[in-house]
C-alpha cells in the first residue's frame, strides 16, 4: 500500500511517516520538499490546487494522511484568510485530487470544532467552533466530506505531544526541569494524547478501511492543571513549581474551549483505549 503523508514535517505527520509497517510504503511531502523525486521528501502546498492535483496524480496513492494545518491558534485568528488557506482550501484540494486518483483519505482534525461548554464529544455531538482555528478547521472537514463520502476518515484529536519537539508536555518538562515556575490553567479541560498513539491508530484506520468520524485521544479527561502535575510526578520533577492559573487570566488573541475533551467509544471497539499516563511513560521510557 502507498501513503502519502501531506505535512510531514510537523509533529504528528513526520510520527506518522516515520513508521516502518510491512507492506506499507509511506511517502513525505512538507510545503519545502524538494521538485526531485529522488529525494526523500515531495513538495507540496497544499493551498494550490495545481499543485496538489498534480502530486497526487504522480504519485497515485491508495492514501493520502493530511497532517497538514495551520495550527497557531492565536495565529489563525490574526490571520483568518491564512488559516481558512490551509485548514479549509487545503483539505478541500486534496479531496479533489484523491477523488480523481481514486485514492482515500485520512483528514487530521481538532477537539476545537466543539465550543467546550459541554465536554465528553463523541462523534455525533454538534460542532460549534467558537475560534477561526477551529472554523477553519471545521470546513476543511466539510469540503472534504462533501467530495470524498465514503472515501474519507476524519480523525479528531486533542492536545498532542511527542518527545522530540514542542508542545505543551515538552514545555512543562523542559521548564521543570530548569527550575522553573510555571503558570497553568486548571479550568480548562483536555485529552492529551501521544502522536505514537495516534500514528498507530492511522495505520488501523486504513487496515480496517474505515470512513466517518473517529476521536482518537487518551482516555484521560484531565484540566491543563492536573496534566503539568502528572507530568512532574510521572518524570520526577518539583511539583511545587506548578502554579494554577484561570484561563481569564491569560491574554490570548483567541477564545479557547472551556471543556473538549472526547469520548472515543468507536475507537475501544477495534483497539485498546491508554491513559495519558500509560502515552506519557511509553514516550518518555528510557
Ligand atoms: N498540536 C496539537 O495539539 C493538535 C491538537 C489537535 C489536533 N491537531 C491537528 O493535528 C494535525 C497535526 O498537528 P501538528 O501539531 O503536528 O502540526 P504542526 O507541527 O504545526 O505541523 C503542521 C505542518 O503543516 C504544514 N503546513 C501548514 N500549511 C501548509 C500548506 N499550506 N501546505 C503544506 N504544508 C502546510 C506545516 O508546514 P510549515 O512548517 O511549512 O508551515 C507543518 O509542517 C493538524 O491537523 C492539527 O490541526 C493538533
Amino acid at each position: 500500500m502507498k501513503v502519502l503523508v501531506i505535512g510531514s514535517s510537523g509533529m504528528l505527520g513526520s510520527s506518522i511517516a516515520s513508521l516502518d509497517i510491512d507492506g506499507i510504503q509511506f511517502i513525505n511531502s512538507g510545503r519545502n520538499g524538494s521538485e526531485d523525486k529522488t529525494v526523500g521528501t515531495w513538495s507540496i502546498d497544499i493551498s494550490v490546487e495545481k499543485e496538489v492535483v498534480r502530486r497526487i496524480e504522480e504519485i497515485s496513492p491508495d492514501y493520502v494522511i493530511n497532517s497538514a494545518a495551520y495550527t497557531d491558534v492565536d495565529g489563525c485568528e490574526k490571520n483568518p484568510e491564512r488559516a481558512h488557506l490551509s485548514n479549509a482550501i487545503g483539505p478541500k484540494n486534496i479531496a479533489k485530487a484523491c477523488q480523481i486518483t481514486r485514492s482515500k483519505m485520512i483528514q487530521i482534525s481538532t477537539d476545537y470544532v466543539f465550543d467546550g461548554k459541554r465536554g465528553s464529544y463523541t462523534e455525533n455531538d454538534e460542532e460549534n467552533p467558537i475560534q477561526e482555528y477551529g472554523k477553519s478547521k471545521l470546513q476543511g472537514e466539510i469540503f472534504a466530506r462533501d467530495i470524498l463520502g465514503n472515501d474519507l476518515c476524519i480523525l479528531r484529536t486533542s492536545v498532542v505531544f511527542k518527545r522530540r519537539a514542542h508542545n505543551f508536555i515538552t514545555w512543562i518538562k523542559n521548564s521543570l526541569e530548569l527550575g522553573k515556575e510555571v503558570s497553568i490553567v486548571d479550568d480548562q479541560w483536555i485529552c492529551p494524547t501521544s502522536t505514537k498513539y495516534i500514528s498507530e491508530t492511522v495505520v488501523e484506520i486504513m487496515n480496517l478501511g474505515l470512513d466517518g468520524i473517529l476521536n482518537v485521544s487518551s482516555s484521560s479527561r484531565m484540566s491543563r492543571f492536573e496534566v503539568a502535575v502528572a507530568v512532574a510526578r510521572e518524570l520526577g520533577l518539583d511539583q511545587g513549581l506548578i502554579r494554577p492559573i484561570k484561563m481569564g487570566d491569560l491574554r490570548w488573541s483567541a477564545d479557547r474551549p472551556m471543556d473538549s475533551s472526547l469520548i472515543c467509544t468507536k475507537l475501544g471497539r477495534f483497539r485498546k483505549l491508554s491513559t495519558f499516563g500509560e502515552m506519557l511513560n511509553s514516550e518518555f521510557e528510557n
